[in-house]
């Protein structure tokens, strides 16, 4: 006899376990034993400090902390404050902002809600969201509450370029097959890898796009995961400028987040992005979201919005906050180069890394590997194929040797 159940019977059997949140209290039992300042967990996808604590930013703080509660504690509209959309198109892009083109904005709570709403509104139920075969895992777990199914490209390839063709290709599958081609790309600083598209990357994506849109039937999606934009170099928004004069049924929806930029994860604040040549199309985004909000999780947080839309206004306050980030994105950088300094080293490949939270270690066994590191007190997160080391939860004096440890787990398990 099977486990009683009275769930209906599209939730049955829903049920995953968190590797990371595992891999977490491993580290923390085992610093029970042996010592919490002996224990490197490399497991957090939050940054944090030299002390373990997590890094906030003091411009924010004051801010929250500044807000009149009779103002933050009141519902905000639907789709947001009017001014925190215009904020949220503003800080996405910069002087990058796409020329001659249809942008609106609704408020999600973070990127987690506009990627939730693209996947809802822009495919059907069975079909099939595309993108590249290193992801976030919850993409996959918000395909399939939502009854898609998630379809990956290669993101790069042979010689660690961004892999266009492979891209295509599956989006062409995508076409035959679906009226609409939804995909997802991460970048800059994608997790897990780290990797970034280029300029020239990002040319042909929108030159693919359009070649498959231009006079044609089918409708191309492009969602761009922008998590951790602002911890990639200068110049990373310079690709925004390429959507522009995109057919009208090429739709670009950018998902906006505040929870690494603004370290407010937990505020849960973040908006989807449109741009679109056609009004209708831009309307409709507008109308069939802001129904989406309604019939979901209702309005976002409204603290977060005034805490962007006092920054937005304020550009000494403005200023202050892109200092404090730029320190951190420099000791982050510091961060990667010591472990990929040292990879290099002692011969341990890793996934084309150019910024952000993660690096990661293409590896078979990945679990085994992770295990016998666990030994030496060191915790990562073993993925599918691979091993990801969240350089943002550790101080560089610590990072010293890891890349050694890594290469010595691997060489023994996968002799
Ligand atoms: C790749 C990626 N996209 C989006 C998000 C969304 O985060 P949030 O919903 O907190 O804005 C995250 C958070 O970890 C992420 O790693």
């Amino acid at each position: 006899m099977g486990s009683t159940s009275v769930l209906a019977k599209h939730s049955k059997g829903k049920k995953e376990e968190d590797v990371i949140f595992g891999v977490n209290s491993a580290a923390n039992e085992k610093a029970k034993i042996v010592g919490k300042e002996n224990i490197i967990n490399a497991s957090i996808g939050a940054f944090l400090d030299r002390d373990g604590s997590l890094v906030t930013f003091p411009t924010i703080e004051k801010i929250i902390k500044e807000l009149p509660f009779e103002d933050s504690a009141n519902y905000a509209p639907i789709a947001g404050l009017p001014e925190y959309a215009q904020a949220a198109i503003d800080f996405t892009f910069e002087d990058y902002k796409p020329a001659n083109m249809h942008i609106k904005a609704i408020s999600t709570p973070g990127g987690s809600g506009a990627i939730h709403h693209a996947v809802w509104n822009y495919t059907d139920r069975g079909e099939k969201v595309l993108t590249a075969d290193w992801f976030w895992g919850p993409y996959k777990t918000m395909a399939t509450e939502m009854a898609r199914e998630l379809v990956t490209f290669r993101l790069y390839d042979e010689n660690k370029k961004f892999d266009s063709n492979d891209f295509f290709v599956k989006i062409d599958e995508l076409l035959k097959e679906q009226d609409n081609a939804l995909a997802i790309i991460n970048s800059p600083a994608h997790n897990p890898t780290g990797f970034s598209l280029t300029y020239e990357d990002w040319e042909k994506v929108v030159e693919g796009g359009k070649e498959r849109t231009a006079g044609k039937d089918k409708n191309f999606i492009l969602f761009v995961d922008i998590a951790y934009i602002d911890f990639a170099p200068e110049g990373s928004r310079k690709f925004f400028e390429l959507f522009t004069n995109l057919p009208e049924n090429f739709l670009v929806i950018i998902g906006f987040s505040m929870s690494k930029s603004y370290t407010m994860y937990g505020y849960r604040t973040g908006a989807m992005i449109a741009v679109s040549s056609s009004e209708d199309v831009i309307n409709e985004f507008y109308d069939s979201n802001q129904y989406s909000c309604r019939g979901t999780w209702s309005n976002c947080t409204r603290a977060g919005q005034l805490a962007l839309i006092k920054l937005w206004k304020d550009k000494d306050l403005k200023e202050k906050l892109f200092a404090e980030r730029a320190e951190y994105s420099q000791r982050l950088a510091n961060r990667a180069k010591i472990f990929l300094d040292e990879a290099a080293e002692v011969g341990l490949e890793t996934c084309p890394y150019d910024s952000g939270f993660f690096i990661t270690v293409p590896v078979a066994n990945s679990a085994e590997i992770a295990a016998k590191l666990n030994e030496d007190n060191l915790f990562l997160v073993p993925l599918k194929k691979g091993l990801r080391i969240a350089i943002c939860a550790i101080p560089s004096s610590r990072i010293t040797g890891m890349a050694t440890l890594i290469k010595k787990a691997v060489d023994a398990v996968n002799k």
